[in-house]
């Protein structure tokens, strides 16, 4: 990366001497981070519990009410469910309302930590009638997990093969009836024969405007700080569309509040906290803005390939498609084309710097 591009980078939204907001870190949960309890409980207390407190997503959260009453209408545990989109969208939140709605348990994995066929086999013979098995990540389950997974998904029962050669045996171990939950921000990396065992495939999309300022004075209240119309309108817009940014953004500005102001949030508050994060007006990071500036001043504009931009910046290739990418092409500030990623004049603009003529046009609907 150029020095240019460095300074640019940090110059814009944040001064060098406060932390800017930190996308990556935001989007690590409190357990992860192995924070204090307080922290990961006051992360839990934010998320809904019910589907009737659930903003936003309405039709995932209408269809999955009906599949819901009716399974247990039928007595019968739930068909097995994917939630596919970006994260923080609240694919784990929905997983966790699932059980809660179906009064049942549910036991949480992910992917990468499932390493060998053993840890599945413990884990799937230990699950009751009806339990809900969650793996996030499942696009990162191990082939020898995965072929492990698709027949105890299709007939609950699994065949475990003792020792080698001329003396190996089959034993057939039968399962109880379960749901599996799985979770995925890379829907294109399944592979078809676990995708096929789902039944109910829901896709989560980015928030309306309206609905995260929705979720933000109901989070307020849970935090018991005070915030009107304009605060929540502030935050919301800089949020990207997703409930976990918000709340993690919301958070920044009632520290903000207690220290600068009396406590309460207004559009100001709001307004200067979010500057100081080095979150812009319309929810652009800094790694958003570097990904944008790459491409525009390293580029020329595009196209220009995931794997070249990701060395120009010195970041993971799959964190600027997982984290960066999708919001960025969702507000039409990129376009996805067969030769590679090209900055629309929406970009440009967005950086104050004057678009060569015959720039393309994005394809992707806005959201407000
Ligand atoms: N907190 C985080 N996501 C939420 C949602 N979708 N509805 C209500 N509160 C939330």
């Amino acid at each position: 990366m150029s020095d240019e591009l460095r300074a640019k980078s940090r110059g814009q939204g944040a001064s060098d001497n406060v932390h800017p907001f930190d996308l990556k870190e935001a989007f690590q949960s409190g357990a992860q981070k192995g924070a204090g309890e307080g922290v990961v409980q006051e992360e839990l207390s934010l998320r809904p519990q019910r589907l009737k407190e659930y903003i936003g997503q309405k039709q995932v959260v209408d269809s999955l009410s009906i599949a819901i009453l009716a399974a247990k209408k039928r007595q019968e545990p739930l068909d097995h469910i994917i939630f596919q989109g970006p994260p923080g969208l609240g694919k784990t939140t929905l997983a966790n309302i699932v059980a809660k709605e179906m009064e049942v348990r549910i036991h949480h994995a992910t992917g990468p930590a499932l390493e060998k066929g053993g840890d599945l086999v413990s884990i799937l013979t230990s699950l009751e009638r009806g339990d809900i098995f969650f793996i996030d990540e499942i696009h990162r389950l191990p082939k020898i997990v995965e072929e492990l997974l698709c027949p105890a998904m299709e007939d609950f029962a699994m065949d475990i093969i003792f020792d080698k050669g001329a003396n190996a045996r089959t034993y057939r171990s039968r399962l109880e009836w379960f749901t599996l939950v799985g979770a995925t921000t890379r829907s294109g990396l399944l592979s078809r024969p676990l995708r096929e065992r789902f039944g109910i495939v829901r896709e989560l999309d980015f928030y309306t405007i309206d609905e995260i300022a929705l979720i933000i004075k109901r989070s307020a209240a849970i935090l018991k700080v005070a915030i009107d119309d304009e605060g929540a309108y502030e935050i919301s817009r800089r949020s990207r569309g997703t409930p976990r940014v918000a709340n993690h953004l919301l958070k920044r500005v009632r520290d903000y509040s207690q220290v600068k102001a009396d406590g309460r949030i207004d559009g100001d508050v709001a307004q200067k906290a979010l500057g100081l994060e080095g979150v812009d007006s319309d929810g652009l990071t800094i790694l958003d803005r570097k990904f944008l500036e790459a491409i525009v001043t390293y580029y020329k504009g595009g196209p220009a390939g995931i794997e070249a931009i990701a060395a120009t910046l010195q970041e993971d290739s799959g964190t600027l498609e997982e984290l960066v990418e999708p919001f960025l092409l969702q507000r039409g500030y990129l376009i996805r084309t067969s030769s590679g990623r090209r900055a629309t004049e929406k970009a440009y603009s967005h950086l104050k710097i004057t678009p060569p003529k015959n720039l393309p046009q994005p394809q992707q609907r806005s959201l407000v």
